[in-house]
C-alpha cells in the first residue's frame, strides 16, 4: 500500500533529519520509498523555494506568499507526489499543505478559508495518510538556528512562531487520527525510535 507520509515542525525542529530517518529506513527494508520536500521538491519548485527564502529586500504580501508556495506545491503534485504514488511507492515530504495553513494562516493572518480555498485547489483530493509534528519551544528551536544565515521566516519575530507553534498544535488536535505529536526537545535517535515505534506499525513491511 503506496502512504503519502509527512514531516511538519517549527524552525529548528528537526523535521527534515527525521525525514531523510524514515526514508532511509524504509529503503533498507526495501519499501518503495520516495522522500521529497516543500518547498521545491521539482526545479520550478526550487527556484519559487529559494525566492520565497532569500528575497530579503522585497515585501511580499501574505497572498502573494499563499499563492507562490501553492505553485509549487501544484508542479510538486503534478510531477513527482502523484505519478510515485500512483506507481505504489511510498512517499515522504517534508512539509506539505499543513505548512501553508500554520505559516500563511496563523502566522500571517491569512484567513483560513482562503487559505483552504487555495491549498484545496493546489493538492487536488491529496492528503497525508499520516502527518508527523516534531513539536519544540520556539525558544528551544531558534536557538538551534544560526542567525547570520536565517532565511526570511526565520528573522520573523518570536511572535509569529509562537503563532506558527500553536496553529501545528491546533491542526493535529482536531486530527488526532492523522497526526502524531513527538517531543522534539530529546535526541535525534531517540525521536527516531519514537516515530517508528508509533508509525511503523501502518508499514507494510516492518522490521528494517
Ligand atoms: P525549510 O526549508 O526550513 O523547511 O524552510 C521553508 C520555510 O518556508 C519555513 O520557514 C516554512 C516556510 N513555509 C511556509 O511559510 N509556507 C509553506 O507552505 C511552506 C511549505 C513553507
Amino acid at each position: 500500500m503506496a502512504l503519502f507520509i509527512t514531516f511538519e515542525g517549527g524552525e529548528g525542529s528537526g523535521k527534515s533529519f527525521q525525514a531523510g530517518e524514515w526514508h532511509q529506513r524504509l529503503s533498507r527494508q526495501a519499501t518503495p520509498v520516495l522522500l521529497t520536500h516543500e518547498p521545491g521538491g521539482t526545479p520550478l519548485g526550487d527556484e519559487v523555494s529559494h525566492w520565497l527564502k532569500w528575497q530579503d529586500g522585497m515585501e511580499v504580501s501574505p497572498l502573494t506568499e499563499l499563492l507562490l508556495f501553492n505553485a509549487a506545491r501544484s508542479q510538486l503534485l503534478d510531477k513527482v507526489i502523484r505519478p510515485n504514488l500512483a506507481a505504489g511507492k511510498t512517499v515522504i515530504c517534508d512539509r506539505f499543505a499543513d505548512s501553508t495553513t500554520v505559516y500563511q494562516g496563523y502566522g500571517r493572518g491569512l484567513a483560513q478559508s482562503v487559505v483552504k480555498t487555495v491549498n484545496d485547489a493546489a493538492t487536488q483530493g491529496i492528503k497525508p495518510d499520516l502527518t508527523i509534528l516534531l513539536h519544540i519551544s520556539v525558544a528551544d528551536g531558534l536557538s538551534r538556528k544560526k542567525s547570520e544565515l536565517a532565511d526570511r521566516f526565520e528573522k520573523e519575530d518570536v511572535a509569529f512562531h509562537e503563532r506558527v507553534r500553536q496553529g501545528y498544535l491546533k491542526l493535529a488536535a482536531g486530527e488526532p487520527g492523522r497526526w502524531l505529536v513527538v517531543n522534539a526537545n530529546q535526541p535525534r535517535k531517540k525521536i527516531a525510535e519514537t516515530i517508528w515505534e508509533n508509525v511503523g506499525r501502518l508499514l507494510p513491511h516492518r522490521g528494517a
